[in-house]
């Protein structure tokens, strides 16, 4: 399921092959987040046109909008939304703790308030993956507490207590109840490109905050419960940077070297770069599409702002490397599209952002395979920061 094709000489760099159901995914690998179904104004061709090989849905959101019986109608995700790649579905604990009101937390699971009608609801490890295997995502992520930053040591060891407790119901529930509630899920004429792979897989996600030893005590216990992948959560909760990298530091050494590892909700290009030095496999991140629907493209030099002044004449394309789409636009001309509020504008600032982080994961892949990572990741870096606004 998971192959490891080379680590790194002078780093814990990794390059891997994930096989899921819907396709092969060559890994250090970003995934762009759909939350709601879709990859917010990108049309699902746009996303293989820009080499995307898995992206993200939301067990929170699609649950309450549009709900499980119209999925179940589509018979999945995939074909509800005509994607017919991987898709990881989140676990919808860390949406209702961002989102959701009224929320109580119990051993059974999390009963809230919805964010759209303030609806009473309840997500439980059980019912979190029910949704996923109606969904039909590739691989379910277990339903865990997310700990708030900053965080005592004992509500994180509590924290992290429950959510080894939900991870073995998690496990318990996948094994013992996919393939009866999703045919669909097993069955590979609905799938373009079949693979080998034809369950859902289920990751762990480790938790335990900025403390080191729980970060430990949360691998050692995943790992004993057994997933096929690994996640490290809790992170980019509005800690420092450096706390980011620690918790990475903290947990991915005591993560098998043969499954994946995924950083979640990260992150930055130089964070992920880092991540990447550490030994993580996949990310997911809102940033790119989000950032670009207020008017802010990445560039090798740092993001730039498109409404600026500066832009007004410039007659070149957004980056030297953007995708051919876009690359036939001038700032000037986007700059204008922005000011004018046309919906081109951000089309157009999201497709050239997930091609940036798309592009960056290409070519790290490729410096791993032919043995200058740290040579790239620094030179990437030190462009990237210097001139970063
Ligand atoms: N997305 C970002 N961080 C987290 C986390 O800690 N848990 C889950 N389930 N999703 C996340």
């Amino acid at each position: 399921m998971f192959k490891l094709l080379k680590t790194d000489d002078k780093t814990k760099a990794r390059r891997g092959q994930l096989t899921t159901a819907h396709g092969v995914i060559q890994t250090p690998i970003f995934m762009p987040v759909g939350t709601q179904g879709t990859v917010k104004t990108l049309h699902p061709d746009d996303l293989v046109d820009l080499g995307s090989q898995i992206i993200l849905g939301n067990t929170y959101h699609l649950n309450l909008r549009p709900g499980l019986d119209v999925i179940r109608a589509a018979q999945g995700l995939h074909k509800f939304s005509s994607w017919d790649m991987p898709i990881l579905t989140d676990s919808g604990g860390f949406q209702v703790w961002s989102l959701a009101k009224l929320r109580k937390i119990s051993e059974e699971g999390v009963a809230f308030a919805n964010h759209l009608d303030g609806s009473k609801m309840m997500l439980s490890p059980e019912s979190s993956m029910e949704i996923q295997a109606t969904l039909g995502s590739d691989i379910a992520m277990l339903f865990d507490e997310c700990p708030p930053y900053p965080c005592d040591e004992k509500y994180a060891a509590d924290s992290l207590a429950l959510t080894t407790r939900w991870a073995k119901r998690c496990k318990q529930w996948h094994e013992e109840n996919r393939s009866s509630i999703v045919p669909w899920q097993l069955d590979n004429s609905l799938i373009a490109n079949p693979t080998e792979v034809s369950r859902q897989l289920a990751f762990g996600i480790v938790q335990g905050s900025t403390y080191a030893d729980l970060r430990e005590q949360s691998a050692k216990e995943l790992i004993e419960i057994g997933f096929d992948g690994y996640a490290v959560g809790g992170i980019s909760v509005g800690e420092p940077e450096y706390e980011m990298i620690r918790a990475i530091d903290n947990a991915v050494p005591h993560l098998p070297q043969d499954k994946p590892r995924y950083a979640m909700g990260l992150g930055t290009p130089p964070q992920m770069l880092e991540m990447i030095a550490r030994g993580v496999d996949m990310f997911d991140c809102v940033m790119p599409t989000r950032v670009a629907r207020h008017g802010l493209a990445f560039t090798h030099d740092g993001p730039i702002h498109i409404k600026n002044k500066e832009f007004e004449l410039d007659q070149r394309p957004l980056t030297e490397t953007t995708h051919p789409s876009v690359a036939r636009f001038s700032r000037s001309y986007i700059r204008h599209l922005w000011r004018a509020k046309e919906m081109l504008a951000l089309r157009l600032l999201s497709f050239h952002n997930l091609h940036f982080y798309l592009q960056l994961m290409e070519q790290a892949r490729e410096a791993i395979d032919n043995g200058n990572f740290t040579e790239f990741k620094d030179a990437f870096i030190a462009r990237y920061t210097a001139n970063s606004k």
